[in-house]
């Protein structure tokens, strides 16, 4: 790949915001091979439109099954209210790690792209934004959710506050219990945060029936906010990281880090992001997976949660309860119960059929890594970096470190290039916990 050196003097890259990016890349249109479609939930067809007019806001629901523009245009125009408040915290910097570097004793440039400061601290802002307003647009008066460590309720809460909607939120009650902050957040934005598995539903009694002491997961949290939306035609889903609209929508993510990278003067050899459902890893790699020159994409999983590394590629449920479309996708089971790791947007047992058939034709590289080291990796960022990730991003940040270790000394100096998904000022607790810090 060329590299000039022309701009690496420089600690942060910045874009204007008339350089914002005003479309998303549809990435499903453009890729050298078909992406199966999603069936219905019971029956042996292809899902249809009016299958599930009653879950997701219209466009919402188009963009899912590829209908319309989005099975043909390869650029789908950010909405101008939407663009007018992404421009509120956006483009956002991308950071060269030179203490990081220093640390590594590395040749090798690494480079973070910052999802994390808006008011939400992650990249879920990006498509909750988009969310809300497409609801909006439709009536809709309340989105009902899940999420797991609450940066997706937050950010949705935020744009549920910004397009006048409500918002009633499934919180996994691992995490709901170990959060107050994010759920304090979610309820001070207006939301109503509920423990998921909870009564309220005839999922969560089912679950809380069999095992009392539950500590919930995100098929779970969905298959009751679906439940939620079936008994009342005001209410829609919003999901922020396992859908294909969500991963459109994140594509703004790689398209700053396309334009900052080439402002440097580099191209990227490695992108590396960590995977819930997939939304931030896909969108960050998205405008580079069409190119000649594919760089090496490392998607990091928790190894707790392997579904790329050791799940299966096949028809599966989003949800526990099986009510959403069947979806091609790598899967551990939608009845998998992830174990009580610390990352709670990563306990997820399915990602995103277009992240899967990325893997699935070696486009990407899944990687996991076990939730030790991956603390260490967070700790070891503050005290370069300043900036302390959220546990989720710093398995991207231990799969960048790695690489750079594993790279044999005397190879040309790479440009590496991680999605910093979230910060983790409000997930104290879990570091504490996993670093013993007393
Ligand atoms: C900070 C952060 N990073 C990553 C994820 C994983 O989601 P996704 O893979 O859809 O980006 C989450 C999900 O909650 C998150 O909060």
């Amino acid at each position: 790949m060329t590299t000039t050196t022309n701009k690496l003097t420089q600690h942060r890259y910045y874009l204007s915001e008339e350089e914002l990016p005003k479309r998303w890349y549809n990435l499903a249109v453009d890729l050298p091979y078909d992406i199966e479609p999603h069936l219905h939930p019971k029956e042996d067809r292809v899902a249809e439109e009016a299958d599930f007019d009653w879950l997701w806001p219209t466009e919402c629901l188009k963009i899912e099954l590829l209908k319309g523009h989005y099975a043909t245009d390869s650029w789908i125009d950010v909405p101008e209210p939407v663009l007018a408040a992404y421009a509120r915290f956006r483009p956002s910097p991308l950071v060269r790690a030179r203490g990081l570097e220093e640390y590594l004793d590395t040749p090798h440039r690494i480079f973070y792209k910052r999802e994390d400061l808006n008011p939400g601290g992650s990249h879920k802002f990006n498509t909750a934004l988009a969310q809300a307003y497409y609801a909006a647009q439709d009536g809709v008066e309340t989105l009902v959710t899940d999420t797991g460590a609450g940066q997706w309720g937050t950010a949705l809460a935020l744009a549920c506050a910004t397009f006048g909607l409500k918002l009633k939120v499934f919180m996994v009650r691992k995490s709901f219990d170990e959060k107050p902050y994010r759920r304090n957040l979610m309820r001070m934005l207006g939301a109503e945060v509920i423990s998921s598995p909870s009564t309220m539903t005839s999922t969560g009694r089912g679950v809380l029936e069999r095992d009392p002491n539950s500590p919930g997961s995100l098929g779970i949290g969905m298959a009751e906010a679906v439940e939620l939306v079936r008994t009342d035609p005001t209410h829609r889903l919003a999901l922020g990281c396992m859908s294909y609209y969500a991963a459109l929508h994140q594509t703004v993510i790689g398209l700053e880090t396309q334009a900052q990278l080439a402002q440097a003067g580099v191209s990227a050899d490695v992108l590396v992001g960590c995977v819930g459902g997939g939304s931030n890893f896909t969108g960050f790699v998205a405008p580079f997976v069409t190119g000649d020159d594919v760089p090496l994409c490392i998607a990091a999983e928790p190894s707790s949660v392997p579904t790329l590394t050791k799940g299966e590629f096949r028809y599966d449920w989003a949800d526990y309860e099986r009510q959403t479309p069947r979806i091609p996708m790598y899967t551990l089971g939608s009845d998998f119960v992830p174990p009580p790791i610390h990352s709670g947007g990563l306990r997820y047992h399915g990602k995103t059929p277009i992240l899967s058939s990325l893997v699935k034709n070696g486009l990407v590289t899944p990687r996991s890594f076990d939730q030790q080291d991956v603390f260490e990796a967070g700790r070891l960022f503050l005290r370069t970096e300043g900036v302390l990730p959220a546990p989720e991003s710093s398995h991207a940040i231990l799969a960048a470190i790695k690489e750079v270790r594993n790279t044999p000394a005397g190879d040309r100096p790479k440009n590496i290039a991680i999605c910093l998904s979230g910060h983790g000022y409000l997930d104290l607790q879990g570091y504490a916990d996993v670093l013993d810090l007393g």
